[in-house]
């Protein structure tokens, strides 16, 4: 019989060697340590330096999550990359499916900011559950340091630069236990990373518009607001279709945006601060990498263990939000 199930059998992660501390963007910005810490419990981040890129800190995550699934890079059948800060707009993925030399492997990239990596699950899951492919190798990376702009206070603390990376295998017994997704377009100017164009006359009558990306721009307020009343929702449906209740729940591990949001979820579903996976304070908000970071950190330190229950919920730009439900391990 064909293996239909999911299971998640490995991670790995990694961060540029440079970080920088809230002391340090006192420098930058008129702002303290203590604003920050109080704010979002930030304490650092880290940030790539220019010999650094996205391919190579996502793919070095990537070896560590195959390592230890067990896996040789010519058992991957598919590396999705979350990720909306590409070494290049056509895609990083591939060039690390060479990096790794995952021959067999087909890659691609997905955009759906800090739901990235649970988009991507979801995403890579259904390969799987229809026996397509057997072995998917899924990297949520992020240098959002080269699309922030240094000079703005509100946005500049937040962010950081990181990769985590998870595998999927097909199992016989089916981890992934339920999910669900949302967008909300018409929210899709409280975060933007835009594109700004403007005319250009190639020919008399034929006008073409080049320009640039701008730095990330946020409604820090509405941002807020918009997560602590979606991801509790987000996450108890989820649980729905999984057949659990929220105390079955092991772990809560969120997108690591900003410890009032954490907190705040928690409270809301009634979750002790003991099951609250936390990271944020050494990695800022590391965008797609923020989920895999925290729970291949989590795996590590021995916290969560095979079988344990997995609440995971992304939120971000958008509007986007998401939540999967998994068991970790075969
Ligand atoms: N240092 C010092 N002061 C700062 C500051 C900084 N880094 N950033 C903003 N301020 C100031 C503001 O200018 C404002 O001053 P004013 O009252 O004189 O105008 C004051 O602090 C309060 O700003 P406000 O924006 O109301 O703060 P807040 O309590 O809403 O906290 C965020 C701001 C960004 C921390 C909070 O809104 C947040 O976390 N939002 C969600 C952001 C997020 O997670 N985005 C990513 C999602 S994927």
């Amino acid at each position: 019989m064909q293996n239909l199930g999911i299971a998640i059998t490995g991670s790995g992660s990694a961060v540029p060697t440079t970080s920088l501390d809230n002391q340090a963007l006192t420098k930058l910005v008129d702002t303290s340590d203590e604003w920050i810490t109080t704010r979002t419990g930030i304490r650092q981040r880290h940030v790539a330096n220019p010999q650094e890129s996205l391919s190579a800190i996502a793919t070095a995550a990537a070896k560590q999550a195959l390592e230890m699934a067990l896996l040789k890079p010519e058992d991957v059948d598919l590396i999705v990359l979350a990720t909306s800060t590409p070494d290049d707009l056509f895609g990083s993925a591939c060039r690390i499916q060479a990096e790794l030399g995952a021959k067999r492997a087909v890659a691609f990239d997905l955009t759906a900011a800090c739901s990235g990596f649970v988009f991507g699950l979801v995403t890579a899951a259904q390969y799987i559950r229809t026996g397509v492919f057997q072995n998917v190798l899924l990297i949520g990376a992020d240098i959002l340091s080269r699309w922030v702009d240094w000079q703005d206070r509100r946005t500049c603390v937040l962010f950081g630069d990181g990769a985590g990376a998870v595998v999927l295998q097909a199992n016989q017994s089916d981890r992934l236990l339920g999910f669900e997704l949302k967008s909300d377009g018409t929210q899709n100017g409280s975060l933007n990373l835009p594109y700004n164009a403007s005319g250009r006359e190639l020919t008399p009558g034929i006008e073409i518009a080049q320009g640039t990306y701008q730095p990330i721009t946020m409604n820090g307020k509405e941002v807020y607001r918009f997560a602590v009343q979606k991801v509790p929702e987000i996450i108890d449906k989820a649980l729905f279709r999984a057949n659990l209740s929220v105390e079955q729940v092991d772990w809560l591990v969120l997108h690591q945006a900003n410890q009032r949001i954490l907190d705040a979820v928690a409270d809301r579903l009634k979750i002790p601060q003991q099951k609250v996976i936390s990271n944020l304070a050494c990695y800022g908000n590391t965008s797609a990498a923020s989920i895999p970071l925290a729970l291949d950190e989590a795996v590590r330190q021995g916290k969560i263990k095979p079988d344990d229950v997995i609440a995971a919920s992304g939120f971000g730009a958008g509007l986007t939000w998401g939540a999967a439900i998994f068991q970790w391990g075969r």
